[in-house]
């Protein structure tokens, strides 16, 4: 097969790229190691900045988004017993739109199906040559034959378990790691949320983390060990849990009922630069992680994708290679920004074991600054709706 743009991973970062560009008229083949069902199953992401609402309508996938997206104007913060709003809205003019990844990642299969784009699922053994020339080589296998995809660039989109950043020779990159001594189980049920707007709260005994995907749907998550597993944490154990981390106002009018999905995350954070090589392009979680506390995760792969899909469709358009030569800086002025805030939420949250005394007075401190100073809850609102995008 021969392409123009070989795109490895289905996930959103993948297929909002492989949209954007039939959009342009530039043809991209999408391939994925597992099934589209699978991929359907992954329960992750829930919060949408603007700038990747907007993406999605540019990709043409937002009138779903638009019909069933939840608009949230604030989130509260919860400690000390007591909840705090924090006012996007008042505080920055702007807001957020709850609306699962599921949800974008379903929307976007669905278009590339009907605009009859090409995609192939379950391959295996994806392997990348030639990204130092002109005409990179993507091959693998799928039902016991072997295959090519000949192509002109090759865009790394397969998450952080990928094998594109892995096929980097070691000189080209340096990473930038933190692996958070903790991880979250997150609980999916057909149930009402507990509260219009998340509720993020810290207490002693661990971080806990209110979230929805619609009216009727809740997603709930609690701060966890490592060595924990889903088959220690039955349903009764986790509401049970929750009750406790949440104030009694809210603890009383938990609804509760059975799991739909239950799933434990560890948390790290991870960059990589640069985020090209040759004709090697990586976005998304291929290129860096954040621990999921600021909801950023899904919105960085979506920034990226706008710069990569724009310096993509330039190069197509006028020969000019300009922006596909700024990509990787552009990416990471902002990946540095969302991990910063990333990092902090995390840190203010969460029961860190090794912390101290010290530790848990300056992280209290952390939190009463926050909901006394408006500075303060402007620096996180203005963070958590979404930085302006340079162009
Ligand atoms: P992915 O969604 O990981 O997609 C990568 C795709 O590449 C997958 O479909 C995979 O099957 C495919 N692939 C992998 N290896 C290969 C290969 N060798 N060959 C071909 N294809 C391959 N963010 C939040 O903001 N909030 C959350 O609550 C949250 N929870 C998360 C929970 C988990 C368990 C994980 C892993 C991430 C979570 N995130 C969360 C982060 C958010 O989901 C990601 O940032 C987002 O999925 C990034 O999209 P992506 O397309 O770059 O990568
Ligand atoms: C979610 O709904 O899955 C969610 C929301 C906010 C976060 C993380 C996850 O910070």
């Amino acid at each position: 097969m021969d392409t123009r743009v070989a795109i490895i991973g289905s996930g959103p970062s993948g297929l909002m790229l492989g949209q954007l560009l039939h959009r342009a008229g530039v043809e991209a083949v999408v391939i994925d190691n597992k099934s589209p069902e699978y991929i359907l199953g992954r329960i992750r992401a829930g919060v949408l900045e603007t700038v990747t609402v907007d993406l999605l309508d540019e990709a043409g996938v937002g009138d779903r988004l638009h019909a069933q997206g939840l608009v949230h104007k604030g989130i509260n913060v919860a400690f000390g017993g007591t909840r705090h709003r924090i006012d996007f809205e008042g505080l920055t003019g702007r807001h957020v739109v709850v609306y699962g990844q599921t949800e974008v990642t379903r929307d976007l299969m669905e278009a590339r199906i009907a605009c009859g784009a090409a995609s192939v699922y379950e391959v295996q053994d994806v392997r990348i040559e030639g990204c130092e020339t002109e005409r990179p080589l993507v091959r693998y296998r799928k039902g016991g034959s072997e295959h090519e995809l000949r192509c002109e660039f090759v865009a790394g989109c397969d998450g952080f378990h990928g094998v594109c950043r892995q096929s980097l020779p070691a000189q080209a990159y340096r990473t930038y790691e933190r692996v958070y001594p903790f991880g979250w189980i997150g609980l999916l049920s057909d149930t009402a949320p507990v509260s219009d707007e998340l509720i993020y709260a810290n207490h002693e005994r661990g971080f806990a983390l209110c979230s929805m995907r619609s009216p009727s749907r809740s997603r709930y998550y609690l701060q966890c060990t490592l060595a924990e597993r889903v088959e220690e944490w039955p349903d009764e154990r986790f509401w049970a849990e929750l009750k406790l981390r949440l104030d009694p106002e809210v603890a009383e009018r938990l609804v509760i009922g059975p799991s739909i999905e239950k799933s434990i995350a560890p948390l790290r954070s991870f960059v990589v630069e640069p985020m090209r090589f040759g004709r090697l392009f990586l976005a998304g979680d291929a290129a860096h992680i954040v621990p999921p506390t600021g909801a950023k995760g899904l919105n960085l792969a979506a920034s990226d994708i706008r710069y990569l899909s724009r310096a993509l469709i330039r190069f197509y358009r006028s020969g000019d290679n300009d922006e596909l030569e700024q990509y990787s800086d552009r990416c990471l002025r902002r990946v540095w920004l969302a991990e910063r805030f990333s990092w902090w939420m995390t840190s203010i949250l969460h029961r860190f074991p090794d912390a101290g005394e010290f530790g848990a007075r300056i992280q209290r401190a952390e939190l009463e600054y926050l909901v006394r100073s408006r500075a303060a809850a402007t620096a996180l609102a203005e963070s958590y709706v979404g930085l302006p995008i340079e162009d």
